[in-house]
Protein backbone atom coordinates (compact mmCIF):
# COMPACT_ATOMS: atom_id res chain seq x y z
CA UNK A 1 0.00 0.00 0.00
CA UNK A 2 1.53 3.41 -1.07
CA UNK A 3 1.49 6.22 2.05
CA UNK A 4 -1.81 8.51 1.11
CA UNK A 5 -1.13 12.16 2.28
CA UNK A 6 -3.05 13.29 4.71
CA UNK A 7 -5.21 15.40 3.07
CA UNK A 8 -8.95 16.18 2.79
CA UNK A 9 -9.58 16.90 -0.45
CA UNK A 10 -13.49 17.50 -0.62
CA UNK A 11 -16.59 15.60 -0.94
CA UNK A 12 -15.39 13.80 -4.26
CA UNK A 13 -12.63 11.82 -3.38
CA UNK A 14 -12.24 9.26 -0.62
CA UNK A 15 -8.78 10.17 0.24
CA UNK A 16 -5.87 12.11 -0.32
CA UNK A 17 -3.45 11.64 -2.95
CA UNK A 18 -0.70 9.38 -2.88
CA UNK A 19 3.27 10.81 -1.10
CA UNK A 20 4.69 10.53 -4.62
CA UNK A 21 2.14 11.94 -6.41
CA UNK A 22 1.85 14.58 -3.79
CA UNK A 23 5.68 15.31 -4.10
CA UNK A 24 5.27 15.61 -7.98
CA UNK A 25 2.44 18.30 -7.96
CA UNK A 26 3.74 20.48 -5.08
CA UNK A 27 4.66 23.95 -6.22
CA UNK A 28 4.86 25.63 -2.53
CA UNK A 29 8.55 24.86 -2.45
CA UNK A 30 8.60 27.76 -4.93
CA UNK A 31 5.05 29.56 -5.34
CA UNK A 32 5.44 30.51 -1.21
CA UNK A 33 7.13 33.50 -2.74
CA UNK A 34 3.46 34.57 -3.59
CA UNK A 35 2.71 34.71 -0.20
CA UNK A 36 2.10 38.43 -0.18
CA UNK A 37 0.30 39.01 -3.12
CA UNK A 38 -1.85 35.80 -2.47
CA UNK A 39 -2.50 37.55 1.28
CA UNK A 40 -3.39 41.12 -0.44
CA UNK A 41 -5.37 39.50 -3.20
CA UNK A 42 -7.84 37.28 -0.55
CA UNK A 43 -8.19 40.65 1.04
CA UNK A 44 -9.01 42.86 -1.56
CA UNK A 45 -12.12 39.50 -2.44
CA UNK A 46 -12.72 39.33 1.46
CA UNK A 47 -13.81 43.04 1.15
CA UNK A 48 -15.98 42.83 -2.11
CA UNK A 49 -17.55 39.64 -0.62
CA UNK A 50 -18.93 42.16 2.30
CA UNK A 51 -19.90 44.37 0.00
CA UNK A 52 -21.70 42.63 -1.81
CA UNK A 53 -22.89 40.61 1.08
CA UNK A 54 -21.60 37.25 1.71
CA UNK A 55 -19.48 38.51 4.38
CA UNK A 56 -20.89 40.19 7.47
CA UNK A 57 -19.17 43.10 8.77
CA UNK A 58 -17.46 40.89 11.65
CA UNK A 59 -17.09 37.90 9.69
CA UNK A 60 -14.93 40.27 7.12
CA UNK A 61 -12.86 41.73 10.07
CA UNK A 62 -12.10 38.39 11.04
CA UNK A 63 -10.75 37.27 8.11
CA UNK A 64 -8.32 40.24 7.47
CA UNK A 65 -7.43 39.94 11.27
CA UNK A 66 -6.65 36.33 10.46
CA UNK A 67 -4.40 37.38 7.42
CA UNK A 68 -2.94 39.95 8.86
CA UNK A 69 -1.33 37.65 11.41
CA UNK A 70 -0.34 34.85 8.91
CA UNK A 71 1.63 37.37 6.99
CA UNK A 72 3.39 38.32 9.69
CA UNK A 73 4.90 35.11 10.57
CA UNK A 74 5.49 33.96 7.19
CA UNK A 75 7.62 37.54 7.65
CA UNK A 76 8.91 35.77 10.57
CA UNK A 77 9.59 32.62 9.22
CA UNK A 78 7.08 31.07 11.66
CA UNK A 79 5.06 30.31 9.10
CA UNK A 80 4.83 26.07 9.01
CA UNK A 81 4.27 25.68 4.78
CA UNK A 82 2.41 22.00 4.25
CA UNK A 83 3.52 20.06 0.72
CA UNK A 84 0.23 18.44 1.21
CA UNK A 85 -1.61 21.71 1.03
CA UNK A 86 0.03 22.06 -2.74
CA UNK A 87 0.18 25.45 -3.30
CA UNK A 88 0.63 28.39 -1.10
CA UNK A 89 -2.96 29.72 -2.23
CA UNK A 90 -4.14 26.20 -0.51
CA UNK A 91 -1.41 26.61 2.83
CA UNK A 92 -2.82 30.13 3.31
CA UNK A 93 -6.48 29.55 2.84
CA UNK A 94 -6.47 26.50 5.25
CA UNK A 95 -4.50 28.23 7.72
CA UNK A 96 -6.77 31.27 7.99
CA UNK A 97 -10.11 28.59 8.05
CA UNK A 98 -8.34 26.71 10.49
CA UNK A 99 -8.27 30.11 13.07
CA UNK A 100 -11.23 31.76 11.53
CA UNK A 101 -14.58 30.05 11.12
CA UNK A 102 -15.46 32.79 8.22
CA UNK A 103 -12.17 31.51 6.04
CA UNK A 104 -14.64 29.29 4.83
CA UNK A 105 -16.57 31.29 3.01
CA UNK A 106 -13.24 33.23 1.34
CA UNK A 107 -13.29 31.49 -1.54
CA UNK A 108 -16.38 32.21 -2.46
CA UNK A 109 -16.76 33.00 -6.27
CA UNK A 110 -13.31 32.30 -6.63
CA UNK A 111 -10.75 29.80 -8.23
CA UNK A 112 -7.24 28.94 -7.65
CA UNK A 113 -6.78 29.63 -11.46
CA UNK A 114 -8.30 33.44 -11.77
CA UNK A 115 -6.50 33.25 -7.84
CA UNK A 116 -2.91 32.50 -9.07
CA UNK A 117 -3.37 34.77 -12.52
CA UNK A 118 -3.93 37.18 -9.77
CA UNK A 119 -0.98 37.04 -7.55
CA UNK A 120 1.29 36.54 -10.42
CA UNK A 121 0.40 40.18 -11.77
CA UNK A 122 0.78 41.35 -8.66
CA UNK A 123 4.24 39.76 -8.08
CA UNK A 124 5.83 40.81 -11.80
CA UNK A 125 4.47 44.98 -10.83
CA UNK A 126 6.11 44.62 -7.32
CA UNK A 127 9.24 43.03 -8.81
CA UNK A 128 9.30 44.63 -12.09
CA UNK A 129 8.69 48.45 -10.64
CA UNK A 130 12.16 47.38 -8.51
CA UNK A 131 14.02 46.30 -12.03
CA UNK A 132 12.99 49.54 -13.39
CA UNK A 133 14.53 51.38 -10.32
CA UNK A 134 17.27 49.48 -11.20
CA UNK A 135 17.84 49.62 -15.00
CA UNK A 136 17.73 53.58 -14.23
CA UNK A 137 20.41 53.25 -11.60
CA UNK A 138 22.23 51.23 -14.05
CA UNK A 139 21.97 54.11 -16.88
CA UNK A 140 23.34 56.64 -13.98
CA UNK A 141 26.12 54.59 -13.26
CA UNK A 142 27.32 54.17 -16.68
CA UNK A 143 26.53 58.22 -17.25
CA UNK A 144 28.74 58.68 -14.19
CA UNK A 145 31.67 56.44 -15.70
CA UNK A 146 31.23 58.56 -18.86
CA UNK A 147 31.81 61.71 -16.98
CA UNK A 148 34.88 60.30 -15.02
CA UNK A 149 36.76 60.29 -18.01
CA UNK A 150 35.37 63.02 -20.17
CA UNK A 151 38.06 63.28 -22.47
CA UNK A 152 39.22 59.94 -23.04
CA UNK A 153 39.14 58.70 -27.09
CA UNK A 154 39.46 54.95 -28.26
CA UNK A 155 39.19 53.12 -31.44
CA UNK A 156 35.75 52.55 -31.94
CA UNK A 157 35.15 49.22 -33.70
CA UNK A 158 33.78 46.98 -36.38
CA UNK A 159 34.44 43.48 -36.75
CA UNK A 160 36.46 43.87 -33.46
CA UNK A 161 39.14 45.70 -35.72
CA UNK A 162 39.68 49.37 -35.20
CA UNK A 163 37.71 51.24 -37.24
CA UNK A 164 37.47 55.28 -36.47
CA UNK A 165 38.21 57.21 -33.26
CA UNK A 166 35.01 57.46 -30.54
CA UNK A 167 34.75 59.30 -26.98
CA UNK A 168 34.82 56.23 -24.30
CA UNK A 169 31.83 58.21 -23.34
CA UNK A 170 29.80 57.89 -26.65
CA UNK A 171 30.61 54.33 -25.83
CA UNK A 172 29.18 54.31 -22.66
CA UNK A 173 26.33 55.95 -24.10
CA UNK A 174 25.55 53.15 -26.24
CA UNK A 175 24.44 50.95 -23.56
CA UNK A 176 22.48 53.37 -22.21
CA UNK A 177 20.29 54.14 -25.51
CA UNK A 178 19.68 50.19 -25.02
CA UNK A 179 18.57 50.27 -21.75
CA UNK A 180 16.31 53.30 -22.40
CA UNK A 181 14.64 50.82 -24.57
CA UNK A 182 14.65 47.98 -22.24
CA UNK A 183 13.34 50.54 -19.66
CA UNK A 184 10.78 51.38 -21.97
CA UNK A 185 9.50 47.67 -22.93
CA UNK A 186 9.76 46.61 -19.34
CA UNK A 187 7.45 49.55 -18.62
CA UNK A 188 5.17 48.46 -21.50
CA UNK A 189 4.61 45.38 -20.55
CA UNK A 190 3.40 46.26 -16.91
CA UNK A 191 1.52 48.50 -18.51
CA UNK A 192 -0.53 45.56 -19.81
CA UNK A 193 0.16 43.26 -16.65
CA UNK A 194 -2.06 45.85 -15.17
CA UNK A 195 -5.40 44.13 -15.80
CA UNK A 196 -7.05 42.11 -12.80
CA UNK A 197 -8.37 38.99 -13.63
CA UNK A 198 -10.23 38.20 -10.26
CA UNK A 199 -13.61 36.81 -10.93
CA UNK A 200 -13.22 34.94 -13.76
CA UNK A 201 -13.77 32.00 -11.60
CA UNK A 202 -12.21 28.49 -12.69
CA UNK A 203 -12.86 29.53 -16.17
CA UNK A 204 -16.43 31.05 -16.69
CA UNK A 205 -16.75 33.45 -13.89
CA UNK A 206 -19.40 33.00 -11.16
CA UNK A 207 -23.12 33.11 -10.88
CA UNK A 208 -22.75 35.48 -7.55
CA UNK A 209 -22.93 39.04 -8.24
CA UNK A 210 -19.19 39.46 -7.58
CA UNK A 211 -17.92 43.45 -7.80
CA UNK A 212 -14.70 42.88 -10.32
CA UNK A 213 -14.04 47.18 -10.52
CA UNK A 214 -14.36 47.20 -7.10
CA UNK A 215 -11.51 44.53 -6.36
CA UNK A 216 -9.39 45.74 -9.41
CA UNK A 217 -9.90 49.18 -7.05
CA UNK A 218 -8.72 47.92 -4.32
CA UNK A 219 -5.72 46.68 -5.77
CA UNK A 220 -4.78 49.41 -7.87
CA UNK A 221 -5.47 47.80 -11.44
CA UNK A 222 -6.53 50.86 -12.69
CA UNK A 223 -5.65 52.72 -15.76
CA UNK A 224 -4.50 56.86 -16.18
CA UNK A 225 -7.74 58.22 -15.61
CA UNK A 226 -8.28 55.76 -12.40
CA UNK A 227 -10.77 53.51 -14.29
CA UNK A 228 -10.74 50.22 -12.90
CA UNK A 229 -9.22 47.11 -15.51
CA UNK A 230 -10.34 43.58 -15.43
CA UNK A 231 -9.75 41.53 -18.22
CA UNK A 232 -12.77 40.94 -20.50
CA UNK A 233 -13.30 37.46 -21.50
CA UNK A 234 -13.43 35.04 -18.64
CA UNK A 235 -11.41 32.20 -20.60
CA UNK A 236 -8.49 34.56 -21.48
CA UNK A 237 -7.99 35.52 -18.08
CA UNK A 238 -7.51 32.81 -16.48
CA UNK A 239 -5.47 31.38 -18.76
CA UNK A 240 -3.31 34.17 -20.38
CA UNK A 241 -0.12 33.88 -19.80
CA UNK A 242 1.17 36.45 -22.19
CA UNK A 243 1.93 39.02 -19.65
CA UNK A 244 4.56 36.91 -18.20
CA UNK A 245 6.62 36.00 -21.63
CA UNK A 246 6.13 39.47 -22.61
CA UNK A 247 7.67 40.86 -19.76
CA UNK A 248 10.36 37.73 -19.61
CA UNK A 249 11.20 38.25 -23.74
CA UNK A 250 11.72 42.19 -22.25
CA UNK A 251 13.51 40.93 -19.72
CA UNK A 252 15.92 38.42 -22.00
CA UNK A 253 16.65 41.48 -24.07
CA UNK A 254 18.21 43.47 -21.48
CA UNK A 255 20.08 40.64 -20.25
CA UNK A 256 21.67 40.40 -24.09
CA UNK A 257 22.17 43.91 -23.55
CA UNK A 258 24.04 43.17 -20.58
CA UNK A 259 25.78 40.23 -21.84
CA UNK A 260 27.09 42.29 -25.03
CA UNK A 261 28.51 44.84 -22.03
CA UNK A 262 29.87 42.06 -20.08
CA UNK A 263 31.76 40.90 -23.34
CA UNK A 264 33.34 44.45 -23.40
CA UNK A 265 34.36 44.82 -19.87
CA UNK A 266 35.77 41.18 -20.72
CA UNK A 267 37.67 42.25 -23.41
CA UNK A 268 39.33 45.58 -22.23
CA UNK A 269 39.81 44.46 -18.65
CA UNK A 270 42.24 41.75 -20.15
CA UNK A 271 46.18 42.62 -21.05
CA UNK A 272 45.34 42.26 -25.36
CA UNK A 273 43.37 46.04 -24.99
CA UNK A 274 43.98 46.83 -21.32
CA UNK A 275 42.02 49.72 -21.70
CA UNK A 276 40.09 49.29 -17.57
CA UNK A 277 40.90 48.51 -14.44
CA UNK A 278 37.98 46.50 -12.77
CA UNK A 279 38.17 47.20 -8.65
CA UNK A 280 39.67 43.88 -6.99
CA UNK A 281 36.36 43.42 -5.01
CA UNK A 282 34.72 42.84 -8.55
CA UNK A 283 36.96 40.52 -9.69
CA UNK A 284 38.62 37.19 -8.54
CA UNK A 285 41.52 35.37 -8.46
CA UNK A 286 42.60 32.30 -9.43
CA UNK A 287 43.13 29.22 -7.20
CA UNK A 288 46.55 28.06 -9.57
CA UNK A 289 47.93 31.02 -11.16
CA UNK A 290 49.35 33.51 -8.66
CA UNK A 291 49.19 36.38 -11.01
CA UNK A 292 44.90 35.99 -12.73
CA UNK A 293 42.54 38.48 -11.44
CA UNK A 294 39.70 37.56 -13.48
CA UNK A 295 36.45 39.48 -14.68
CA UNK A 296 34.13 36.60 -13.27
CA UNK A 297 31.24 39.22 -12.67
CA UNK A 298 31.45 40.35 -16.38
CA UNK A 299 31.71 36.79 -17.58
CA UNK A 300 28.63 35.34 -15.30
CA UNK A 301 26.55 38.56 -16.54
CA UNK A 302 27.25 37.48 -20.05
CA UNK A 303 26.84 33.83 -18.72
CA UNK A 304 23.37 34.21 -16.88
CA UNK A 305 22.15 35.85 -19.78
CA UNK A 306 21.34 31.75 -21.37
CA UNK A 307 19.04 31.06 -18.56
CA UNK A 308 17.08 34.11 -19.33
CA UNK A 309 17.05 33.37 -22.86
CA UNK A 310 16.04 29.82 -21.83
CA UNK A 311 13.11 30.81 -19.35
CA UNK A 312 11.81 32.56 -22.22
CA UNK A 313 11.91 30.03 -24.68
CA UNK A 314 10.40 27.60 -22.04
CA UNK A 315 7.68 29.68 -21.18
CA UNK A 316 6.55 29.57 -25.19
CA UNK A 317 6.71 26.21 -25.19
CA UNK A 318 5.22 25.59 -21.98
CA UNK A 319 1.92 27.68 -23.87
CA UNK A 320 1.96 26.94 -26.90
CA UNK A 321 0.26 23.31 -27.16
CA UNK A 322 -2.15 24.31 -24.33
CA UNK A 323 -6.01 23.62 -24.65
CA UNK A 324 -8.01 26.10 -23.61
CA UNK A 325 -8.18 27.15 -20.17
CA UNK A 326 -6.65 26.13 -17.45
CA UNK A 327 -4.28 23.29 -17.42
CA UNK A 328 -1.61 22.16 -14.66
CA UNK A 329 0.97 22.87 -17.38
CA UNK A 330 0.68 26.42 -16.12
CA UNK A 331 2.45 25.86 -12.65
CA UNK A 332 5.25 25.48 -14.24
CA UNK A 333 5.74 28.74 -15.48
CA UNK A 334 6.41 30.56 -11.99
CA UNK A 335 10.17 29.36 -11.45
CA UNK A 336 10.56 30.62 -15.33
CA UNK A 337 9.23 33.73 -14.01
CA UNK A 338 10.81 34.13 -10.80
CA UNK A 339 14.30 32.79 -12.13
CA UNK A 340 14.34 35.64 -14.42
CA UNK A 341 12.83 38.52 -12.59
CA UNK A 342 15.82 37.11 -10.26
CA UNK A 343 18.58 36.75 -12.42
CA UNK A 344 18.09 40.04 -14.39
CA UNK A 345 17.80 42.21 -11.16
CA UNK A 346 20.90 40.46 -9.60
CA UNK A 347 22.68 40.98 -12.52
CA UNK A 348 21.98 44.81 -13.56
CA UNK A 349 22.46 45.71 -9.60
CA UNK A 350 26.06 43.85 -10.09
CA UNK A 351 26.52 45.58 -13.13
CA UNK A 352 26.08 49.33 -11.43
CA UNK A 353 27.88 48.17 -9.07
CA UNK A 354 30.91 46.89 -10.88
CA UNK A 355 30.80 50.06 -13.18
CA UNK A 356 31.12 52.66 -10.17
CA UNK A 357 34.39 50.28 -9.18
CA UNK A 358 35.67 50.37 -12.92
CA UNK A 359 38.38 52.94 -13.76
CA UNK A 360 40.11 53.71 -17.31
CA UNK A 361 43.52 53.75 -18.69
CA UNK A 362 43.71 57.22 -20.32
CA UNK A 363 47.13 56.50 -21.47
CA UNK A 364 46.56 53.19 -23.14
CA UNK A 365 43.48 54.16 -24.40
CA UNK A 366 45.08 57.83 -26.09
CA UNK A 367 47.65 55.16 -27.36
CA UNK A 368 44.86 53.14 -29.33
CA UNK A 369 43.03 56.09 -30.38
CA UNK A 370 46.29 57.84 -31.69
CA UNK A 371 46.55 55.11 -34.38
CA UNK A 372 46.87 57.58 -37.63
CA UNK A 373 44.90 54.87 -40.01
CA UNK A 374 41.91 55.80 -37.89
CA UNK A 375 41.49 59.07 -39.61
CA UNK A 376 41.79 57.19 -42.81
CA UNK A 377 38.07 57.77 -43.57
CA UNK A 378 38.71 61.30 -42.69
CA UNK A 379 41.53 61.92 -45.10
CA UNK A 380 39.38 60.52 -48.01
CA UNK A 381 36.55 63.17 -46.67
CA UNK A 382 39.02 66.29 -47.22
CA UNK A 383 39.48 64.64 -50.78
CA UNK A 384 35.73 65.29 -51.11
CA UNK A 385 35.47 68.85 -49.95
CA UNK A 386 38.21 69.62 -52.85
CA UNK A 387 35.48 68.05 -55.04
CA UNK A 388 36.97 64.72 -55.52
CA UNK A 389 33.88 61.55 -55.71
CA UNK A 390 34.10 59.46 -52.81
CA UNK A 391 34.65 56.30 -54.29
CA UNK A 392 37.83 57.71 -56.03
CA UNK A 393 38.61 59.46 -52.58
CA UNK A 394 38.44 55.95 -50.91
CA UNK A 395 40.65 54.63 -53.44
CA UNK A 396 42.84 56.95 -53.35
CA UNK A 397 43.34 57.06 -49.32
CA UNK A 398 43.03 53.16 -49.89
CA UNK A 399 46.82 53.56 -52.45
CA UNK A 400 48.74 55.55 -49.63
CA UNK A 401 48.00 53.18 -46.73
CA UNK A 402 49.27 50.62 -49.05
CA UNK A 403 52.34 53.02 -49.53
CA UNK A 404 52.18 53.77 -45.60
CA UNK A 405 52.98 49.83 -45.20
CA UNK A 406 54.98 49.54 -47.81
CA UNK A 407 57.63 52.27 -46.59
CA UNK A 408 56.87 51.27 -42.90
CA UNK A 409 55.53 54.46 -42.15
CA UNK A 410 52.01 54.98 -40.44
CA UNK A 411 49.73 57.18 -42.77
CA UNK A 412 50.48 60.65 -41.08
CA UNK A 413 54.23 60.15 -41.62
CA UNK A 414 53.79 60.30 -45.41
CA UNK A 415 55.22 63.09 -47.23
CA UNK A 416 53.15 65.93 -49.16
CA UNK A 417 55.16 64.42 -52.25
CA UNK A 418 53.75 61.39 -51.50
CA UNK A 419 50.05 62.32 -50.72
CA UNK A 420 49.67 63.82 -54.27
CA UNK A 421 51.37 60.44 -55.90
CA UNK A 422 47.94 59.38 -54.83
CA UNK A 423 46.19 62.58 -55.68
CA UNK A 424 46.68 66.06 -56.70
CA UNK A 425 44.16 67.47 -54.67
CA UNK A 426 45.97 66.90 -51.95
CA UNK A 427 48.02 70.63 -50.34
CA UNK A 428 49.73 71.49 -47.23
CA UNK A 429 46.48 71.52 -45.14
CA UNK A 430 46.13 67.78 -45.88
CA UNK A 431 48.44 66.76 -42.57
CA UNK A 432 46.13 68.58 -40.13
CA UNK A 433 43.44 65.61 -40.81
CA UNK A 434 45.50 63.77 -38.58
CA UNK A 435 44.92 66.64 -35.40
CA UNK A 436 42.86 63.87 -33.15
CA UNK A 437 41.14 66.88 -31.28
CA UNK A 438 40.33 68.78 -34.42
CA UNK A 439 38.98 65.85 -35.93
CA UNK A 440 36.54 64.62 -33.06
CA UNK A 441 35.41 68.73 -33.70
CA UNK A 442 33.87 67.49 -36.84
CA UNK A 443 31.93 64.76 -36.39
CA UNK A 444 28.77 66.61 -34.80
CA UNK A 445 25.83 64.76 -36.37
CA UNK A 446 23.44 64.19 -34.39
CA UNK A 447 24.33 60.98 -33.03
CA UNK A 448 27.89 61.14 -33.94
CA UNK A 449 30.92 61.08 -31.27
CA UNK A 450 32.23 64.34 -32.04
CA UNK A 451 33.27 66.28 -28.86
CA UNK A 452 29.99 68.79 -28.50
CA UNK A 453 27.46 66.08 -29.48
CA UNK A 454 28.45 63.62 -26.54
CA UNK A 455 28.41 66.66 -24.27
CA UNK A 456 25.52 67.50 -25.64
CA UNK A 457 23.77 64.04 -25.02
CA UNK A 458 25.74 63.35 -21.85
CA UNK A 459 23.48 66.26 -20.75
CA UNK A 460 20.39 65.22 -21.97
CA UNK A 461 21.03 61.88 -20.01
CA UNK A 462 21.63 63.86 -17.24
CA UNK A 463 18.39 65.55 -17.19
CA UNK A 464 16.49 62.24 -18.15
CA UNK A 465 17.86 60.62 -15.09
CA UNK A 466 18.14 63.72 -12.29
CA UNK A 467 21.99 62.02 -12.17
N1 LIG B 1 -0.57 25.82 -8.05
C1 LIG B 1 -1.40 26.03 -9.18
C2 LIG B 1 -0.65 26.72 -10.30
O1 LIG B 1 0.39 27.20 -10.03
C3 LIG B 1 -2.56 26.88 -8.79
C4 LIG B 1 -3.74 26.66 -9.63
C5 LIG B 1 -4.26 25.30 -9.44
N2 LIG B 1 -5.49 25.08 -10.13
C6 LIG B 1 -5.99 23.88 -10.32
N3 LIG B 1 -7.10 23.81 -10.98
N4 LIG B 1 -5.37 22.80 -9.91
O2 LIG B 1 -1.06 26.78 -11.41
Amino acid sequence: MKKRAPVSRSGRFEHGPAADVAQFTESISFDWRLWRQDIRGSTAHARMLRKIGVLSPSELAAIEKGLREIAGEIEQGRFGWKMELEDVHMNIEAELTRRVPAGAKLHTGRSRNDQVALDLRLWLRDEGSGLLEEIRQLQTALIRLAERHPGVIIPGYTHLQRAQPVYLAHHWLAYVEMLQRDFERVTAALDRNNVCPLGNGALAGSTLPLDRDFVARELDFIDAKGRPRVTQNSMDGISDRDFAIEFCAAAALQAVHLSRLAEDLVLWAGSEFNFIRIDDAYTTGSSLMPQKKNPDIAELTRGKSARVIGNLTGLLVLLKGLPMTYNRDLQEDKERIFDTMDTVRATTRICAAMLDHTTVKAEVCARAAGDPSLLATDLADYLVRKGLPFRQAHHAVGALVGLAEKTNKTLHQLSLDELKTASPLFETDALTTFDLAAAMERRNLTGAPGSREVRKQLARWRKVLGA
